[in-house]
């Protein structure tokens, strides 16, 4: 099959926000305790930090990390998680029916992302809690000191303010699961007084509200619309959950899924426009993706509760596939291409809990297959996103009309020269033989790397006794010649390819 790939380094969708590489850190399950938390494995650290999930963490690229919740921050109370670590309540959490041990808590999530050099991404409960815990618990985060919440900070060992910069306003409060779920006038209103007062505290933070659990909600578009009318002035993110799924076994219906996470980033996005033009205001309400991933092998109730309130039981624990990691990297094409509003994402989540990596408790950790097309991305992901016109065929599904078999980005990075593209072959029979055209990026152009991930069983997995079966390769077949390259992509495979020629211009 042939496809075409053309881009122009003056048409330019949006700078690239390095956030949109982040993930999430949740209590639940065995994200937190025997994932990033496991004093006495052989690998941690003085903190009790795993050495082994730290080193995987830089390797995966992410740039910035949700925490502590998911749904575990609706009932979560802040202060159970400060303060001497011998006097900390253990707690019923009525999110995942687990024993909280709070053992770990805001200050050693710091600690840890400072290991792990990431930037935090915060939650304040607005299911059991409020306004007034919100602003209280910024207060403690990021407040140099002179106040009894920022000397409490300090008496707990904490000098300096942690300066957490983005918020987000409560978790999926529009889901009927959620503790202390509330309809959308509730949460607007909640909202908007809680960003009020929020920012009154710091006036420097970035705050999300909640839009909607996913896009199959009954409430989703009149909630974004109603939530938006009540706090638009007051913050800078809406949110975006999904999950995707393979229920149907079919790799070519998985693969429209893309699309519809497309379709929904710029159904969010026009939500928000409608209710900016109707303010008449130039602000842009950006989108904030913080909870994406592959999830249905390990979405029934029994994979969710263990009975009888144990301590970080398995929970969730999905084994990802070749094809997952391929919907996980279309799913970042997607991202990319809509770089102009969806500055912020987050794979959900991070280790063992639908984690792109996986550890045993006193045991290995090792990279799950859709840990490859994030760290790739992340890695070659730097500069700005040109807006590609991408010519294939393409086939019809019941997932979604009309899906191309190529789907791609094109990456340029003005401060090296490079320019990458990335490129999913979605035909599961045929290899693609792509003819990119680079126009006005210069023809003095190299090969910095040309990689793919591909493997020809769509089932096969990484586990700890073969950690290595689905893991990048190179690609062979790419040949350069002035402005234009020809790349041959096995059928059913991603692809990250960078070049570097001597920029034109002012470039
Ligand atoms: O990531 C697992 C759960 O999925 C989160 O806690 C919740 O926000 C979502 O429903």
């Amino acid at each position: 099959m042939n496809a075409k790939l053309i881009v122009d380094r003056d048409f330019v969708v949006s700078e690239l926000d390095r956030r949109i590489f982040g993930t999430f850190v949740e209590h639940m399950g065995r994200c937190v305790y025997g994932g990033i938390y496991e004093p006495g494995h052989a690998t941690a650290d003085e903190d009790g930090f795993r050495g082994d999930v730290l080193e995987l963490t830089k390797e995966l690229g992410t740039t910035i990390i949700r925490y502590p919740g998911g749904n575990f921050l609706s009932g979560y109370n802040w202060e159970d998680g400060v303060g001497p670590a011998d006097k900390r309540p253990v707690r019923r959490d009525l999110a995942w029916f687990s024993t909280e041990t709070n053992q770990f808590g805001t200050n050693e999530f710091m600690k840890w992302a400072a290991k792990a050099d990431i930037e935090p991404m915060f939650g304040v409960n607005l299911g059991t809690k409020g306004p007034d815990e919100a602003r209280q618990f910024l207060e403690y985060c990021n407040h140099e000191g002179g106040s009894a919440l920022s000397d409490l900070r300090k008496e707990h060992g904490y000098e300096k303010p942690h300066d957490i910069k983005f918020w987000c306003l409560g978790n999926e409060m529009d889901g009927p699961w959620q503790i202390c779920h509330k309809t959308a006038e509730e949460y607007g209103r909640v909202a908007l007084e809680t960003a009020k007062v929020m920012r009154w505290v710091d006036p420097t933070i970035q705050l999300a509200a909640c839009g909607s659990s996913h896009r199959n909600m009954p409430t989703y578009g009149s909630w974004e619309y109603q939530v938006l009318d009540h706090c638009y002035d007051e913050v800078d993110f809406i949110s975006l959950h999904t999950y995707f799924n393979n229920h149907a076994d079919s790799a070519a219906e998985y693969f429209g899924v893309i699309e519809l996470l497309d379709a929904f980033i710029k159904e969010v996005a026009a939500i928000c426009d409608a209710v900016g033009a109707k303010r008449r205001s130039h602000k842009k309400i950006m989108l904030s993706l913080d909870e994406w991933n592959v999830w249905y092998k390990t979405h029934k109730i029994e994979n969710m509760r263990v009975p009888g309130w144990p301590e970080a039981p398995k929970l969730i624990e999905e084994v990802y596939n070749t094809e997952d990691a391929l919907i996980v990297g279309g799913a970042l094409i997607a991202m990319l291409n809509n770089a102009d509003r969806v500055k912020v994402a987050c794979l959900a989540q991070l280790v063992n809990v639908i984690g792109p990596i996986m550890t045993e408790t006193g045991g290995d950790a090792w990279r799950q297959t859709i840990f490859h097309p994030f760290a790739l991305a992340s890695k070659y992901g730097h500069g700005r996103v040109l807006k590609s016109v991408a010519v294939s065929d393409s086939y019809s599904a019941k997932t979604f009309p009309e899906i191309p078999y190529l789907y791609a980005t094109v990456i340029d990075n003005p401060a090296d020269g490079t320019t990458t593209v990335i490129a999913l072959n979605r035909s599961l029979s045929d290899p693609m033989e792509v003819e990119v055209e680079l126009r006005g990026l210069g023809t003095d152009r190299e090969l910095v790397h040309a990689t793919e991930l591909h493997h020809s069983n769509l089932k096969a997995v990484n586990t700890k006794d073969a950690p290595n079966t689905v893991a990048p390769k190179v690609n062979n077949d790419v040949k350069i010649d002035g402005e234009r390259m020809t790349i041959r992509l096995k059928p059913a495979s991603f692809n990250v390819i960078t070049t570097r020629a001597t920029p034109v211009g002012n470039a």
